[in-house]
């Protein structure tokens, strides 16, 4: 058996599932480029079948990366392995990802298909999906509830017709580690040609136990998990990527198996994940949470001083939390700033270089230290959002304790620009009143919230919304320095990702 477990990353997938994580094309390369570096086998880079945003970022991601293989989803019918393959033809490594459920509660009320029918529209899937690559990943949906001899038989028609990888997904997130790793144990020992493909499983965390069965999976013999960053994902979420990682690397002597993740990579994917979704990571959450290394006890600061491996099982510096951050300032030149962003990751060209350095020199003149975060929101909102619909132009807003609070807004949609005033209770409603006129957008705003980005009286503000319209949910994000403009940008940003989300119904309606 091999010693090397491979990592298959569905952020931009299973990760986009998340209830308002939708993201652009934009936002997917950037993640898939970064996802490449921090070294995973493979991304599952989306359901192309799904909506025309979804083909198109698959395929684009399909031309840039060449180290990994791309993974496209599709359901068993041709149409679907059709549109998956028409995305990930151009990829240098290509891989088609097919599923069907097999458990008699999904056959009975979703599929509304016998056993026979379901081993019968595996084989096709399979056999079809050989005809465009070798690669062919077949899972079966919530086979953590199916029949355990249906679902060795499944997996043994899959592979008779090719299949080089079987996933087993506990979908609903319903198993229990010691039971999830027999199960593995049963299908390795019980499916007469398991030894033709590699076995791999993918789990839900809605019992929080999705980690501790990946990796129970892996002691009883699973050689891929299947995970996101951050552990965004469908509900309660996916496995998350560092948690296995750095289980895996921290016990060897548990696991003596390896990944080709470089986990130096770890902390500033996380971030990236986090910035571009919006979804905040929780403060104690394991690896990359904000509390994971902080000591706040007395009595831990005394022994990690004498000796960090008192009380710490990682060294910071393992994931990529670097103690002595570089901060730039309003002298940092157009040399320093570019190097820095490549060591974070961002290889920007000129033009972007350009257009970055003159907003770093402008907040630099409001904040004296500029730090990492600072940097990765500026490329955010200056790079990445660059295709969105609804763009800021500019805010003005007058409010005290006389003034009935007014706002002026321009912006610009589809690049024409617009310009409107209107009242609110106060100055963050005024803007928002000002710009759900101009985009004549109806959406409630379900949360509001204000954070510093970082420490220190003269942070910048960040501002995350989640909005909901026409049962559609979607999550923005914005940084500025001063609150009331961060607001707008996050209340913008949100209703870009609604609109994203009218051509992506799949994301809304649960077809999975
Ligand atoms: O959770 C699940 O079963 C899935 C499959 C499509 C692999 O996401
Ligand atoms: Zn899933």
């Amino acid at each position: 058996m091999s010693d090397i477990v491979k990592i298959f990353d569905t952020t931009l997938r299973d990760g986009e599932q998340s209830p308002g994580a939708s993201m652009n094309t934009a936002e997917k390369l950037r993640i898939a480029t970064q996802l490449e570096k921090l070294g995973v086998d493979v991304i599952e880079a989306g359901f192309p079948a799904a909506s025309e945003g979804d083909f198109e970022a698959v395929s684009q991601i399909a031309k840039k990366i060449t180290n990994c293989e791309i993974a496209g989803l599709c359901r068993t019918s041709k149409n679907d392995i059709d549109r998956a393959w028409a995305a990930i033809s151009h990829a240098a490594k290509p891989r088609i990802h097919t599923f069907i459920a097999t458990s008699d509660i999904h056959m009975k009320y979703k599929l509304n298909m016998g056993r026979e029918e379901v081993i019968r529209a595996t084989i096709e899937a399979v056999t079809y999906s050989k005809n465009f690559t070798d690669s062919v990943e077949f899972s079966a949906e919530d086979g953590s509830r199916s029949d355990r001899d249906f679902l060795c038989q499944v997996f043994e028609a899959a592979i008779s017709a090719g299949a080089t990888t079987i996933n087993l997904p506990d979908t609903v997130g319903y198993a229990i580690p010691h039971e999830f790793a027999e199960l593995v144990k049963y299908v390795i020992k019980n499916t007469s040609n398991i030894n033709k493909a590699l076995l791999s499983v993918h789990c839900h965390n809605d019992l929080g136990l999705a980690t501790a069965n990946t990796l129970a999976a892996i002691a009883a013999g699973a050689r891929q998990a299947e995970v996101t960053i951050n552990g965004i994902g469908e509900r309660a979420g996916n496995t998350s990527m560092e948690e296995v990682v750095m289980a895996l690397k921290t016990r060897p002597n548990f696991f003596p198996m390896t990944t080709n993740i470089d986990s130096t990579k770890i902390f500033p994917i996380s971030r990236l994940v986090s910035m571009i979704t919006g979804i905040i990571v929780q403060p104690n959450k394991a690896i990359v949470g904000a509390n994971a290394f902080a000591h706040e006890a007395g009595i831990h600061q005394d022994g990690v001083l004498k000796n960090p491996m008192t009380y710490e099982i990682m060294q910071p510096e393992t994931i990529g939390l670097s103690s002595n951050k570089l901060i730039l300032g309003k002298h940092s030149g157009r040399h320093a700033l570019k190097s820095h962003l490549k060591e974070m990751g961002y290889d920007l060209s000129d033009e972007e270089l350009n257009l970055i350095f003159s907003k770093f020199k402008e907040l630099a003149d409001k904040k004296k230290h500029v730090l990492d975060e600072d940097l990765e929101a500026l490329v955010n909102e200056g790079i990445l959002r660059t295709t969105d619909i609804f763009r800021l132009e500019y805010l003005h807003v007058s409010s005290g304790t006389t003034v009935r609070p007014i706002a002026g807004v321009t912006m610009k949609i589809n690049g024409r620009p617009v310009d409107g005033t209107a009242y609110g209770n106060g100055p963050i409603d005024a803007a928002f009143n000002a710009i759900a006129e101009l985009t004549r957008t109806k959406s409630d705003m379900l949360r509001f919230s204000v954070s510093a980005l970082t420490g220190g009286t003269d942070a910048q503000g960040e501002v995350t919304v989640r909005l909901r319209e026409n049962g559609l949910v979607a999550l923005g994000r914005g940084v500025d320095a001063d609150i009331i403009t961060a607001s707008a940008k996050a209340y913008i940003n949100g209703l870009n990702r609604l609109e994203y989300l009218k051509e992506k119904p799949y994301l809304a309606s649960e077809v999975l």
